[in-house]
């Protein structure tokens, strides 16, 4: 079927919006129509690194309503509103035990841009377009997904706002949640304020975390880590010595540190930062070759540990609906990060972001 999409053409390039060829689902495959589609930020690295050979259609926060299902589809039927989130075999050994953001075919079904079989589902002008991109290239009006990839939303929410449920919120709530599993009463340090760390601090607060400490060069998104709950800001603009900063606050060091800018100086400083026994969790994406920070004989000498960590350790089909039940309670006021544009204005939105102007973009499918 003839869709829109926004395709990504290399590195540098706009996004560009096109009339593409989707294929009919398979027996496992679920056609969603989009009604909204988050823009984060491993979708830029995505299109700027060259990991998938462009062409190819991005977006990895999609939410829409169900129209067809494959023969094997049980989950959902057509009608169902549903997020997306990443995909994952729902039959390894890891999958087994809940942990499906650390599947073991986790690379297969989510980065390679292409079916594991290596056919693509979508084409322009004859030629095969990148697609799967984390089981559902939702920068789309429409996405073939799959099972393990939907969660349904109750009629009652604001469906549309709901794909960034399915990576960057649950990434930071759960990075605090589930990951790092940080007791009430923890001190826990949060370097970056975009639409992870700033989930973060909701989950911090959701699992009653004393001190709450984040560090954000943008003044708006420091005044909504306030409103969330974190306990103290910290301009690096300013506070230039971040481990001097943190102590001043927490002098023995934090229990817990989440990094959610990926800068090689900022996760050094980090490691300064933390307490006996600290640790340390990672989401923020490094350029390649980027070390584990820090010295082996501090990591030892003070029992830290520091851990990577994917999409918060989270389960979808546990995870989202849970969200979903702190969203209802105030608890996780998601939808006050977003703002949202409509479809075709992606690469206006995406330079918003980038601005500082908005934190979370939500692109609306075009009516
Ligand atoms: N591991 C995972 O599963 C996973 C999932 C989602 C996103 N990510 C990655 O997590 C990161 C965060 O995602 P996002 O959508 O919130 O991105 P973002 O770019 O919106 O947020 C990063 C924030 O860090 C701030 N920052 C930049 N330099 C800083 C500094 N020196 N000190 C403190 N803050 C600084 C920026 O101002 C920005 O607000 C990205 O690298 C993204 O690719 C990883
Ligand atoms: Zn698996
Ligand atoms: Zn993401």
């Amino acid at each position: 079927m003839d869709i829109q999409a926004a395709v990504a053409t290399g590195s540098g390039k706009a996004f560009e919006i096109r009339t593409v060829q989707l294929d009919e689902p398979r027996e496992d495959e679920i056609l969603v129509r989009v009604v909204g589609v988050g823009v984060c930020h491993t979708d830029l690295v995505f299109k700027e690194g060259g990991v998938i050979a462009p062409p190819v259609v991005l977006g990895h926060e999609g939410s829409g309503i169900v129209e067809k299902v494959g023969a094997k589809v049980t989950k959902v039927a057509p009608g169902d509103r549903v997020a997306m989130t990443f995909r994952s075999c729902g039959t390894c050994a890891r999958c087994d035990r809940g942990d499906a953001a650390y599947c073991q075919t986790m690379p297969l079904l989510n980065y390679i841009g292409m079916r594991p079989d290596g056919t693509k589902t979508l084409k322009c002008e004859g030629e095969a377009v990148g697609s799967n991109f984390f089981g559902q290239s939702s920068f789309a009006s429409h996405a073939l997904t799959y099972e393990r990839n939907v969660v349904k939303v109750p009629d009652d929410l604001p469906l549309e706002l709901f794909g960034p449920l399915g990576c960057g919120i649950q990434t930071g709530a759960g990075g605090v949640m589930r990951s790092l599993a940080c007791e009430a009463g923890s001190t826990l340090l949060i370097t970056g304020g975009g639409p992870v760390g700033l989930s973060a601090v909701m989950g911090a607060k959701i699992r009653g975390c004393a001190t709450v400490i984040l560090v954000e060069p943008h003044a708006a998104r420091r005044a909504l880590a306030l409103e969330f709950g974190a306990t103290h800001v910290i301009d690096p603009a300013v506070d230039k010595d971040l481990a001097a900063a943190v102590r001043a606050i927490v002098p023995i060091g934090v229990d817990y540190a989440f990094d959610t800018t990926g800068v090689p100086a900022v996760l050094t400083a980090v490691m300064g930062a933390l307490g006996p026994k600290g640790v340390f969790g990672i989401v923020g994406i490094s350029p390649p070759g980027t070390p584990v920070p820090g010295d082996l004989n501090n990591l030892m000498t003070f029992g830290h540990t520091v851990k990577g960590i994917i999409e918060g350790d989270s389960d979808p089909d546990v995870f989202l609906p849970e969200l979903i039940e702190h969203y209802r309670r105030g608890e996780l006021p998601f939808d006050r990060m977003i703002t949202t544009f409509p479809f075709h204005q992606i690469n206006e939105a995406i330079a918003a972001q980038h601005h500082g102007d908005c934190i979370k973009v939500v692109l609306l499918m075009d009516a």
